[in-house]
């Protein structure tokens, strides 16, 4: 029996003093490390049937590991287990539980591993569960996004650059802008599971282990699809959380994009949606206001996501071989960044499927207000033999004279256009209505209503055909 003064630890053979109340705090990690107890348990479980299998411990053993999880499985879910900082982190208290539960084949679990791979093992689970989260969230936030852009495929609104009006696009098209960079950030989940989810355990505390270990057998009970082929970077390398987070905080830009443009469309200015009031809070002092609380936070939330990135990349950068305890400060900005990403998707697949009004006047008259067919009139005019530049320059002069008379282009009378060429003729007003502008744009990735349904399909499909590997 160990008798040190430091006896309460499971380490404490060789120490011959306490640490300091403070120095238990800086270094535990059980206050937030407990959320992986189920992974740490489906790790513990897949290792001892191993170990039986292989018979490094009896079947007996095993028989007293599998009472005893399901056991400390039900006091957890009951909220009856008492976690204890005196005991580290969640794999000391839950093999500690298990010992004083069933004695000897507890402290018969360890062998062959440590904690080092059993830690890396417990973070690949849990994030290879958050990812498949992540996905069947962000495939519902994208059938949202689908249906809504069939919905407005063809209705106009402005699309800008530089914030001011350009050209005719419709709201579908716009939506399906967005479609396009969140498939891009399934696809990347989508590869980082692929290196998420290999099997650390074997790699023991660095150099492998003694025992006749079975890795192809853990790792296939595991589902995982290969061994991590190093021991040394088994233990140590977190990139597989690094690319996690640079994927989570990529899609935290393009939710970011939309919920600036949210931010600006609901302004009364603007005026272009209206946000259903559960998105939304007042003032506590201006009863007029309904401010666009969500969209800013998830603005907001970018900048944690982008920095859980930095800090794991930071964290990582000046690491020696092999484990080092710095690989503690892995989960929080890990748990954060799943946490913020899933909530996040959560709420915009609620707001995209029923929570906007979508106000077509509004940007039919910004349109308007904008000469948003200028472009148009140029290319009539380049199409009737004009060289471009020119056309550019009349048309200039046209949209001059359309705003001293504070109307739009298409308002103008065709005597008053053909001042500005004679080569105009009746069928400019074709040309200059955002219908005719719209309808122009009729190829693939184009604004045209048609294209935008045929986008809005082969969206869909798109997207199947992506999460089918995952079967999410
Ligand atoms: N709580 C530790 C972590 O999260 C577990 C591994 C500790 N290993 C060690 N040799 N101190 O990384």
């Amino acid at each position: 029996m160990n008798s040190s003064p430091a006896s309460q630890y499971t380490w404490a053979g060789r120490f011959s003093e306490p640490v300091s109340d403070l120095v238990k705090r800086y270094t535990a990690s059980v206050a937030f490390d407990r959320r992986l107890w189920r992974h740490d348990m489906q790790g513990s479980l897949a290792h001892a049937k191993m170990l039986a299998r292989q018979d490094i411990i009896g079947a007996q053993d095993l028989a007293d590991i599998e009472r005893g999880m399901a056991i400390i499985r039900q006091e957890i879910e009951n909220g009856q287990f008492q976690w204890s900082i005196d005991l580290e982190d969640v794999h000391f208290n839950l093999e500690k539980r298990l010992t004083a539960l069933v004695g000897d084949a507890g402290k018969r679990l360890h062998a062959g591993r440590s904690r080092n791979d059993q830690v890396a093992t417990d973070i690949r689970l849990y994030l290879r569960d958050g990812i498949d989260g992540i996905l069947e969230l962000l495939g519902a936030l994208q059938n949202a996004l689908i249906a809504l852009a069939e919905r407005e495929a063809a209705t106009p609104m402005p699309g800008f650059t530089h914030l001011q009006v350009a050209q005719p696009v419709t709201f579908g098209h716009h939506l399906l802008a967005y479609f396009e960079m969140f498939l891009r950030d399934g696809e990347r989940f989508i590869d980082c599971r692929r290196r998420v989810n290999r099997l650390p355990l074997g790699a023991a505390a660095l150099a492998g282990t003694s025992y006749p270990i079975d890795r192809a057998f853990v790792a296939a009970e595991l589902g995982f699809e290969a061994v991590c082929e190093n021991s040394l970077d088994a233990v140590s390398d977190r990139d597989f959380a690094i690319e996690f987070c640079a994927a989570c905080s990529l899609l935290m830009t393009h939710v970011s994009r939309l919920a600036e443009e949210l931010v600006l469309w609901m302004n009364p200015r603007i005026g272009f949606v209206r946000l259903a009031d559960r998105f939304c809070t007042g003032s506590s002092i201006m009863p007029q206001k309904k401010n666009p609380d969500v969209p800013e936070l998830a603005r907001g939330k970018t900048g944690r996501v982008h920095g859980d990135l930095m800090a794991l990349l930071t964290l990582m950068k000046a690491q020696p071989l092999a484990y080092n305890k710095d690989n503690q400060e892995d989960k929080e900005p890990l748990f954060d960044a799943l946490d913020t990403v899933t909530d996040t998707l959560r709420i915009f697949a609620d707001l995209l499927a029923d929570g906007i009004h979508v106000c077509a006047d509004a940007m039919r008259e910004a349109l308007r207000q904008g000469f948003a067919t200028a472009t148009d009139l140029a290319d009539y005019l380049a199409r009737k033999g004009v060289p471009f530049r020119d056309a550019h320059a009349i048309v200039g002069e046209a949209v001059k004279a359309a705003e001293e008379k504070g109307v739009d282009l298409s308002a103008l009378t065709l005597a008053e256009l053909q001042a500005f060429s004679p080569l105009v003729e009746n069928d400019v007003f074709a040309a200059l209505t955002v219908e005719g502008s719209l309808a122009a744009r009729n190829h693939v990735g184009g604004a045209a209503p048609a294209q935008v349904k045929a986008a809005a399909s082969r969206a869909r499909a798109r997207l199947e055909a992506l999460l089918v590997p995952v079967a999410v």
